[in-house]
């Protein structure tokens, strides 16, 4: 089966990078994107390129490729859907908010909805690629509402779970460790796997095109994130121990890195772990143990949240009790709010619950981001509902410059790693500031003995003094 027109629903930061890498890459085909959101939709299409709703590097240049060629973003659903032969579907699964397995199932009622949708449109035979990341066994559920709701066309359902980090979705689109196609058995679900493998073989080496059953690749999806999302947890529980016997975290991660077994990445100790999937494909994965009764498990992969959220609330309690155990009224600044370096998301970054907690003890913040948007920064305070939206306007000034944003600081604390931090004029900054001027770095990016040759005082997470 030969695909010649791709509908994805979905424009957000895995349906609109994945979309645009798969129409450069096979200009033969036709990719829709479609979303609910119609001012999305409209960004996507900005003539001004800086103005697309996803950051990522280079991005823009993939997009301008192929838009208008045969790259589309649209609102228009139904007509997406119906030219389709294939329909990826990417929408969010956010952690449930209410009713049975809230605080930790996902919510599948997107995906719900987009499965009715389809059903309700679709005239010919289509095949449905998950890229959400999903429970085990929603592959099974989709099918259900689309042969019992549909009117009559043969829907085959493939899981192909989306391994992109973001800040680097491009270059992990196009050159993925591998891709993941999960597919029935029978002879049906062994052409709709292969119809996808054709598309990604445009690009991809086969070796790297990893197929199997269904389950398998839904589970690998949650398994992969809970398992790169543990060994930030380890090195942050080690971060503590470093920092309070005089060891220093990054050789330790070094020395251990450099172990053929272990491996040199994700070890870079932080003030948390953040972004949209870590902790909620953990509470899914957590979720779906406690469903089956398996509660040591459950136990097991919950303490990998839990050290993640006493690293955050650690951090701001360093910093409160390094300040003479009050923070009432001084101006700390933030450098960085995204969850992670090149990247507008964020998603549960642990700049917001530091924040928060600061300003609980009445501090007065100010921040800088590079990407993120004043407006995104009060709408993650308002949703952890501690205090009024006024309170946290208030009580958050946010700058467009770093300069401004640390002058008069009793405090900067960095939360994001963000490469132009490290090049500032810190001279100038310390020079701003009143004395005793401290640097609290949450990410370990900083170099500490310049710093403290000009003056400042300067704590590190994971480095003993
Ligand atoms: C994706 C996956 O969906 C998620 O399961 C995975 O864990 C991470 O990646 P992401 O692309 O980051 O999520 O989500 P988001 O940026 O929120 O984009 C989802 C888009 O779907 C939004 O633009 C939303 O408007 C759209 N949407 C949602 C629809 O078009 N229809 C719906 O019914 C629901
Ligand atoms: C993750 C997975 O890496 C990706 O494969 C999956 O598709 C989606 O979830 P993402 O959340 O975009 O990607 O970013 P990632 O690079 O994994 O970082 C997640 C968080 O961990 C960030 O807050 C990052 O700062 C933090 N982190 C990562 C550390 O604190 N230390 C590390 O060594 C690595």
């Amino acid at each position: 089966m030969i695909i010649k027109n791709i509908c994805c629903i979905g424009a957000g930061y895995v349906g609109g990078p994945t979309m645009a890498v798969i129409a450069q890459k096979c200009p033969q085909i036709k990719v829709t994107v479609v979303d609910v959101n119609a001012s999305r939709i409209d960004a996507w299409n900005a003539a001004d390129l800086s103005k697309l709703p996803v950051f990522e590097p280079d991005l823009d240049k993939v997009v301008a490729e192929s838009r208008g060629r045969n790259l589309y973003f649209s609102t228009d659903i139904d007509e997406a859907i119906h030219e389709a032969d294939m329909i990826f579907i990417s929408v969010n699964t956010p952690t449930k908010t209410y009713g049975k397995g809230k605080g930790m199932a996902a919510d599948l009622k997107y995906i719900e909805r987009c499965a009715r949708q389809i059903a309700r449109v679709a005239k010919q035979d289509k095949i449905i690629v998950e890229k959400s990341t999903l429970p085990v066994r929603t592959a099974e559920a989709i099918k259900s509402i689309l042969d019992n709701t549909g009117n009559g066309p043969q829907f085959q359902i493939l899981s192909n779970p989306e391994f992109l980090a973001e800040g680097t979705a491009v270059q992990d689109l196009l050159f993925p460790d591998r891709v993941l196609i999960g597919g029935e058995s029978s002879e049906e679900g062994k052409q709709a796997i292969q119809a996808l493998v054709a598309i990604y073989a445009h690009w991809v080496p086969r070796e790297r095109i990893l197929t199997t059953n269904v389950w398998s690749s839904e589970l690998s999806k949650l398994t992969a994130n809970a398992f790169l999302a543990q060994r930030v947890s380890s090195i942050n529980a080690m971060s503590e121990i470093c920092e309070k016997t005089g060891a220093d975290i990054d050789e330790v991660a070094q020395a251990i890195g450099m172990d053929s077994r272990i491996g040199p990445k994700f070890l870079k100790a932080s003030v948390g772990f953040g972004g949209s999937c870590f902790q909620k494909d953990i509470l899914n994965l957590v979720y779906i143990a406690k469903t089956y009764g398996l509660h040591e498990v459950a136990q097991y992969w919950e303490q990998v949240i839990k050290i993640n959220d006493y690293q955050k609330n650690r951090f701001s309690e360093m910093i409160v009790s390094t300040l003479y155990n009050t923070v009432s009224g001084k101006k700390i600044t933030f450098l960085g709010w995204a969850f992670k370096r090149d990247t507008n998301d964020t998603r549960e970054s642990p700049a917001i619950q530091v924040a928060d907690n600061l300003i609980s003890e009445q501090a007065q913040l100010g921040v800088y981001d590079p990407k993120v948007s004043p407006e995104r920064m009060y709408t993650d305070l308002d949703h952890l509902n501690t205090r009024s939206e006024q309170e946290n306007r208030a009580a958050v000034q946010v700058y467009t410059s770093p300069y401004d944003a640390c002058h008069g600081a009793h405090a900067i604390a960095v939360l994001t790693e963000w490469e132009e931090f490290k090049s500032y004029d810190w001279q100038r900054i310390y020079e701003s500031m009143p004395k005793p001027a401290f640097v609290f770095d949450g990410r370990g990016i900083l170099d500490t003995m310049a710093l403290r040759a000009i003056g400042f005082v300067c704590y590190t997470i994971g480095k003993g003094s």
